[in-house]
């Protein structure tokens, strides 16, 4: 069953139709081109001072796990002061750290010794809501008029609450517009066309509307003047109000983007948009296909187990799911934001399962998946954990804001679970006693951890390390070179696609079926078929064309001559 066309509607499901002049971005910066990220959660990747959440300088002593494992830029969810009703997607200060991840100096150092390592390191923006402990909501609540009365969304009575209003017993006559949960009160950047029956609907050029344009650059600065290198923004489309072809929100990044880029640039913009056709062409760098707005990502590897759920996926051993969709609209973006940004497919992240997760759970299923997401074009976004096949923990009670109560009450605590550092106790993530852990560690005994899998030449870390080295190492194999999918429609098993740039081509096979699976591709000139990383996968020349025989659950990359 598909629970996700709730999130879908929510924020936004669209078509590309923009009635603005469309300004022609380039890639971004030079990095972006080796670039692989890997996405930690601050509070469950490693403890440093016993206190069962994870902190910078718990991050700091991990930075040579990350350069061994091949990782060029890390994205950190929130760290900003906050009353975590929302993991601290609840923003109460965007120019503090919470001190349970440590301060200003735990992060300059932090970002010191991620650049020694060539590490980048991305923030999170929450640019389109605060907490509502934030002291400008608690300004804009008053009844006298302030510098912060135009920051929010606000009825102009209490007694009208149209949907999606919040009220609340407020000094002020109103309610306000949430973003997201209640505790998330829509920060005001106007609406398109305000509807002057609908007071609440101020324009986008109205003085309260401009104000958080302003402060919206003022906090990238702060913390790019600091020294990192780029934001993640939630929820990027989110902004501006009433935006049915996203045309006005898609404006105000191509500004935000070109005062960033002149400032910055170096710098990095990533959206959480999932529709990167718009993101990308707004002057946003990097997007992913997640599993809301472009369809594609859940039926590739939503299963029975996780957060949102389906009966069938691709990435089954039941061989029962389809790439298709998957196929045609990541095409269908890729070819619209050609040269212009990054397409990014990541391993998984803190909303959705964990590639470990229901029936998908062993290392050869893994290792199938990894290799599809580490060989396809874009930016790879690692999950942390992903990489040693941490399982999505069902059952977990809520933390902060994991439950979503607003979509069928599905669980994300399971996917945010501490890491697995080794066996020891908490799995070597945290000297606390272990129910003062954030979340709890896994309880099988046996659960995959990095010390172990280190040492086994075979272990999924050594697996995925050594594609991330072949990545890097084979232009054909890159972020950039094409990616031409093979399969007629309706055959999806083995996935076969060609990747290439310039003369370099590379033919990658992909079967997560747990039987054998053949394809015959017709008109495939292409004689010799170098191995460079396979398991069980034969292809022989077939008249004009070629059959590949693939083993269940295998992956094969070659290269062709
Ligand atoms: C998307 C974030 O990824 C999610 O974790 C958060 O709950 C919502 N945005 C609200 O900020």
């Amino acid at each position: 069953m598909i629970r996700f066309f709730s999130i879908a509607c929510f924020l936004g499901i669209s078509i590309f139709q923009n009635t603005y002049a469309q300004q022609q971005f380039s890639a971004g910066p030079s990095w972006l081109k080796q670039a692989t990220f890997y996405q930690l959660y601050p509070q469950s990747f490693k403890d440093s001072d016993g206190d069962g959440v994870g902190d910078l300088n718990g991050i700091v002593q991990k930075l040579d796990y990350l350069q061994n494992l091949g990782i060029t830029a890390i994205w950190m969810n929130p760290i900003f002061e906050s009353p975590f009703f929302d993991a601290g997607y609840d923003v109460a200060d965007y120019y503090k750290i919470a001190p349970r991840y440590g301060n200003e100096s735990n992060l300059r150092k932090l970002i010191e010794e991620a650049h020694k390592r060539n590490i980048k390191l991305v923030l999170d923006l929450v640019a389109g809501h605060t907490s509502d402990q934030h002291p400008w909501f608690k300004a804009s609540a008053q009844k006298k008029k302030n510098e912060f009365t135009d920051r929010y969304i606000w009825t102009k009575s209490k007694s009208i609450l149209p949907e999606k209003f919040v009220a609340g017993n407020f000094e002020r006559n109103g309610n306000y517009l949430k973003n997201f949960f209640d505790c998330q009160p829509a920060l005001n950047f106007g609406y398109v066309n305000p509807n002057p029956k609908n007071k609440w609907e101020q324009s986008i050029s109205s003085p309260g509307a401009v104000a958080m344009r302003q402060e919206l650059k003022k906090i990238i600065a702060y913390w790019m003047d600091m020294g990192v290198d780029g934001f993640r923004v939630d929820m990027a489309s989110s902004l501006i109000k009433n935006d049915a072809d996203f045309a006005a929100t898609m404006q105000l990044w191509a500004e935000m983007r070109n005062w960033f880029q002149d400032k910055y640039p170096q710098g990095v913009l990533i959206a959480e948009w999932s529709n990167p056709a718009q993101s990308i062409n707004a002057g946003f760098m990097i997007d992913f296909m997640m599993h809301f707005n472009v369809p594609g990502f859940p039926s590739m590897f939503f299963n029975k187990g996780g957060v949102f759920t389906r009966d069938t996926c691709f990435f089954s051993t039941d061989a029962n799911g389809s790439a298709d969709e998957f196929i045609k609209n990541y095409t269908d973006q890729l070819e619209s934001t050609k040269g212009k940004g990054y397409v990014s497919v990541a391993t998984a992240n803190h909303d959705i399962s964990r590639l470990n997760c229901g029936s998908r759970n062993t290392d050869e299923q893994l290792k199938v998946a990894l290799a599809f997401l580490l060989t396809i074009k874009g930016i790879p976004f690692i999950y942390y954990g992903d990489e040693i096949g941490m399982r999505y923990l069902p059952d977990l009670p809520g933390k902060e804001g994991s439950i979503l109560t607003n979509f069928g009450n599905v669980n994300r605590a399971g996917t945010r679970t501490p890491m697995q550092w080794d066996a020891s106790a908490n799995a070597g993530f945290s000297t606390a006693d272990a129910d003062k852990l954030y979340l709890p560690v896994d309880p099988n005994e046996t659960f995959p951890n990095v010390a172990a899998e280190q040492s086994n030449p075979s272990s999924l870390f050594n697996f995925t390390k050594n594609l991330l080295a072949l990545r890097k190492t084979t232009a054909g194999l890159g972020n950039e070179a094409d990616i031409e999918f093979l399969n007629p429609a309706d055959k999806s098993y083995p996935l076969v696609y060609i990747r290439s740039s310039g003369t370099e081509k590379y033919l990658v096979v992909i079967n997560p079926s747990g039987k054998q699976e053949s394809i015959v591709l017709n008109n495939f000139h292409s004689t010799t078929f170098t191995p460079l990383l396979v398991d069980k996968v034969v292809c022989k020349k077939d008249g004009n064309g070629i059959k590949i025989i693939a083993d269940k659950t295998t992956y094969g990359i070659f290269k062709l001559n």
